[in-house]
């Protein structure tokens, strides 16, 4: 079956659309990345959210089961390359060169000069060049990508299942409100012919470089293409009514995180807020500073909660401290149980600290389910984030005072911050995208 590709004309010879409803929906799928040679168009499709399965035109089972024999091929020649690859640049005998790309940056494997075109892409037309709605929707969705894995259940881990069989995965409810975040960067895959697993641990590391604060995480590249759906609907992402036990438990299973990894991770909660936990006020704002990449959600969380942002509290959702600020209950929690609370409180105020657990934990969970052997360190092509402004240090919330601080570590009382001032903060909505 042959089709056009997203970049419009005819197909080019080497290239095959394999299994597509909706061949708009087929995207490059570069084999061997370095060479940028031997290239296949995988096929799903999102506008009817079917997974890729056979097509209308009389296909059968039989159709299927060679699709996944392909896909099992293609995985291992990927993972053979990727490893001869790694082998002959990174083995203990190879000398260490930098290679330059055609723009002029160097990088340590010349494979990674790839990516820089998709950079150029995404910063400005993906992301607005801002730490918005589509740069916190990135965020959100390489960890519920990476996270679809468990030794004992299966699946995947950051392999792009989520993309590839949305039609799955985006019936499970934890992965609620997703279908905007993929939609928005699938054009973006189809036109640079990575793979979506690939591409969604990019996009969230360069989504980090929009947000003041943030640090500068690594990427690397190699991961193949999924080859089912992650298992559900329900248990490997957690809810927010879920308890701390239960959230420890899987971020151990799915990962080896430890209870201090978990809350470094929720500084991502920073740059966040929640379109779908009470559907009537999207872009509710988890702290008051969603922009910034700061420390604002380990404070504001450990603020008693006073009220809720709209009128319907969502599940898992509890009183926040601050006007128009919404508080998940596993922030909650995860504040307040001893198993976390210390870590929890470690990160107040501490943006070097933060900064640095975070970074870890994250490379961490966007390798979940490979070797990384098998994958090429690309780091080199993220950019760093700038600082946070000046005016922008820890502080509470205008009519706030060390009172309203839940102290929950047992250990250490929880550090002092002094309130802005002026009237008592209302944290206005992330406007949408
Ligand atoms: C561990 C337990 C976690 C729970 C229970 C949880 C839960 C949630 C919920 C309920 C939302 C709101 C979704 C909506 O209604 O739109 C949300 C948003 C978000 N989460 Fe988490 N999350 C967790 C961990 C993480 C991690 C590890 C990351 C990233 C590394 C992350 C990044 C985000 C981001 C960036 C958003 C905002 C998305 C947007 O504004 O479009 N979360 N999370």
């Amino acid at each position: 079956m042959r089709s056009n590709s997203s970049t419009g004309g005819q197909p080019s010879p080497e290239k095959r659309c394999l299994l597509s409803r909706n061949p708009t929906n087929c995207f490059l799928h570069t084999r061997n990345v370095a060479a940028r040679s031997n290239v296949t168009f995988w096929c799903w499709d999102l506008t009817d959210r079917q997974d890729i399965k056979a097509s209308a035109n009389g296909s059968s089972t039989a159709d299927s089961i060679s699709v996944l024999l392909q896909m099992f091929l293609q995985y291992l020649s990927t993972a053979l390359f990727s490893l001869a690859t790694i082998r002959s640049v990174y083995g203990a005998s190879a000398p260490k060169r930098r290679a330059t790309c055609a723009g002029g940056q160097t990088v340590q494997n010349a494979a990674c000069c790839a990516w820089f075109p998709v950079l150029e892409d995404i910063l400005p037309n993906m992301f607005d060049n801002e730490c918005g709605d589509d740069a916190h929707g990135a965020l959100r969705l390489s960890f519920h990508d990476a996270i679809g894995f468990s030794p004992s259940k299966g699946g995947g881990g950051a392999d792009g299942s989520i993309i590839v069989f949305n039609s799955t995965e985006l019936t499970y409810p934890a992965n609620n409100g997703l279908d905007d975040p993929i939609n928005t960067e699938v054009p973006f895959i189809q036109a640079h012919g990575v793979t979506p697993g690939d591409f969604i641990q990019f996009a969230a590391a360069v989504s980090l470089s929009l947000c003041a604060g943030a640090p500068r995480v690594g990427f690397m590249m190699g991961r193949p293409m999924p080859v089912a759906p992650a298992p559900g609907p329900d248990g490997l992402v957690p809810e927010p009514f879920d308890s701390v036990e239960s959230i420890l438990a899987r971020m151990a299973d799915a990962g080896g995180f430890t209870a201090t990894d978990v809350v470094a991770l929720l500084a991502s909660h920073s740059v966040a807020g929640a379109d779908d936990v009470d559907p009537t006020i999207p872009g509710t704002p988890f702290d008051s500073t969603p922009e910034l990449f700061d420390t604002q959600i380990f404070i504001e969380v450990q603020l008693r909660g006073t009220k809720f942002p709209g009128r319907d509290p969502g599940q898992g959702e509890v009183m926040s401290g601050v006007a128009g600020e919404m508080r998940l209950q596993s922030d909650h929690l995860l504040a307040r149980d001893s198993a976390s609370n210390c870590a929890w409180q470690s990160f107040a105020g501490n943006q070097a600290g933060m900064q640095s657990a975070f970074a870890k934990a994250f490379n961490k969970m966007a390798i979940i389910g490979h070797n990384p052997a098998n994958l090429i360190d690309c780091s080199d092509v993220i950019p760093g984030a700038p600082p946070l402004p000046a005016n922008a240090g820890p502080h509470l919330p205008a009519g706030q005072t060390m009172n309203d601080i839940e102290q929950a570590c047992a250990a250490s009382p929880f550090p002092t911050f002094t309130a802005q001032p002026g009237p008592a903060t209302t944290v206005p909505a992330i406007p949408q995208a």
